[in-house]
């Protein structure tokens, strides 16, 4: 959400220099955007970078002649409060409510209702340590958000977690932050497809490329919902503000359901994943039976592979799930039918337990990579929609789970 008012906090890390892209990326988003420094902060970033950046003056002093009462102008004029970057000092400084400088005071007035993001950033042990991960749990407790730290190596040389994450990924928190969107869903993707080992370094899978789950879990995300993205391990990343997970054959994918499903109230499941249909049942060679993802076959050797039907993970989505009005959408590609024929062949999706399916037909493909014509079908066969480009398609399921979502 563009427009915006955001003050961003800058705390006293060798980070600050990356702070600024994002307050650059933020200003150039069309947010307006002031900034507040703490005393360390002002070692490490000048106020002629900040105030050069936003064409704000940039505020650190809680006394300054004219300005005493900037605490509570500040709470009151912002839309979201970005901590970009957080020193370990301020979070166990802010998680104890303490109030001995203008960032401490400003959070303490924060109105309830305005986010609070943290981006930190810090030496591996100063994040890991107990009192910084105490901190962190109360400051979720009270509603921040945080920004994942990056893994890696850090300014100090040593390697782990702790980097401030990129400023692409801190901008686009906020940007989900101020969406806001007037119901949020808790929102499962799979996507990308199932793979079976042969032997030690072939395989049996298909050509998903796990572009059209990732391009939905990513709109999702932005527009402030919760994602978790369980996605194939060579499928196309999310890249922003997604929870991931990786599978790779299809008992990986069907555990990490299981397992999801039953621990997280989701309120939509958007099947996209390209789930084998077949799985190996044995392997022959020179009438030698193998185990499956063992060794090297001979490449000058016959080889037989015996292959069964995979169960339809569809059908199991709804009976594992721990909000049993969760809404399922599958996705059904066919080759030459009509619209008729596109939903008989779905039937047996809707049986499975979808709610909507998203309906492509091989003849209608595009020639640009984001083509995408697809029909949004409801079980009675009526057509919901037509989309032409995977953007649309995530519009169109979000705009109806926001208004026509379930209760859970
Ligand atoms: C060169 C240098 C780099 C530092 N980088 C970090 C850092 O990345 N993260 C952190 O938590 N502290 C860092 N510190 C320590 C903080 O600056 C120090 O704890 C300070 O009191 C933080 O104050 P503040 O949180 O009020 O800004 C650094 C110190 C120095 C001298």
């Amino acid at each position: 959400m563009s427009g915006s008012k955001v003050v961003v906090i800058l705390t006293g890390s060798i980070a600050c220099y990356k702070a600024c892209e994002v307050v650059s990326r933020l200003v150039q988003g069309g947010h307006r955007v002031r900034t507040v420094t703490t005393e360390s902060a002002r070692r490490f970033v000048g106020d002629a970078t900040l105030e050069g950046l936003t064409g704000e003056a940039v505020r650190h002093d809680l006394f300054a002649m004219g300005g005493a009462l900037d605490h509570i102008e500040l709470a009151r004029w912002a839309k979201l409060i970005l901590v970009c970057p957080a020193t370990a000092h301020s979070l166990n400084r802010f998680a104890a409510g303490l109030a001995d400088d203008l960032a401490g005071a400003l959070l303490l007035a924060r109105q309830p209702d305005t986010p609070l993001v943290f981006a930190p950033a810090m030496n591996p042990a100063m994040w890991t340590h107990p009192a910084t991960q105490a901190s962190v749990r109360q400051l979720e407790g009270w509603g921040a958000r945080f920004v994942p730290v990056g893994i890696g190596r850090t300014a100090c040389g040593e390697e782990g977690p702790g980097r401030l994450a990129e400023p692409e990924l801190i901008a686009a928190t906020v940007d989900a932050e101020l969406a806001r969107p007037t119901r949020r869903l808790r929102v499962l993707v799979t996507s990308g497809g199932t793979t079976e080992p042969v032997d030690g370094v072939r395989t049996l899978t298909n050509i998903s490329t796990g572009y059209t789950g990732m391009a939905v879990a990513a709109h999702f995300a932005r527009r402030g919902h919760d994602v978790v993205l369980l996605r194939a391990r060579h499928a196309i990343p999310a890249a922003v503000l997604c929870r991931e997970e990786i599978f790779f054959t299809f008992a990986d994918l069907d555990a990490a359901l299981s397992r999801l499903l039953a621990t997280e109230a989701f309120d939509v499941v958007i099947h996209a994943a390209a789930v084998g249909d077949f799985g190996l049942d044995a392997i022959e060679c020179d009438g030698v039976s193998l185990p499956p993802g063992r060794m090297k076959l001979d490449s000058n050797r016959p080889v037989k592979l015996a292959l069964r039907p995979l169960p339809k993970l569809l059908g199991t989505l709804r009976a594992q799930s721990r909000n049993s009005a969760v809404k399922i959408v599958a996705f059904k590609l066919t080759s030459g039918v009509n619209d008729a024929g596109a939903v008989s062949a779905m039937r047996s999706l809707f049986a499975q337990g979808a709610d909507l399916v998203v309906h492509n037909e091989l003849g209608e493909r595009g020639a640009q990579p984001d083509d995408f014509p697809a029909r949004l079908f409801a079980g009675d066969g009526a057509i919901l929609a037509r989309c032409a480009s995977r953007g649309e398609l995530s519009h169109t399921l979000e705009s109806h789970f926001a208004s026509t979502g379930p209760k859970s």
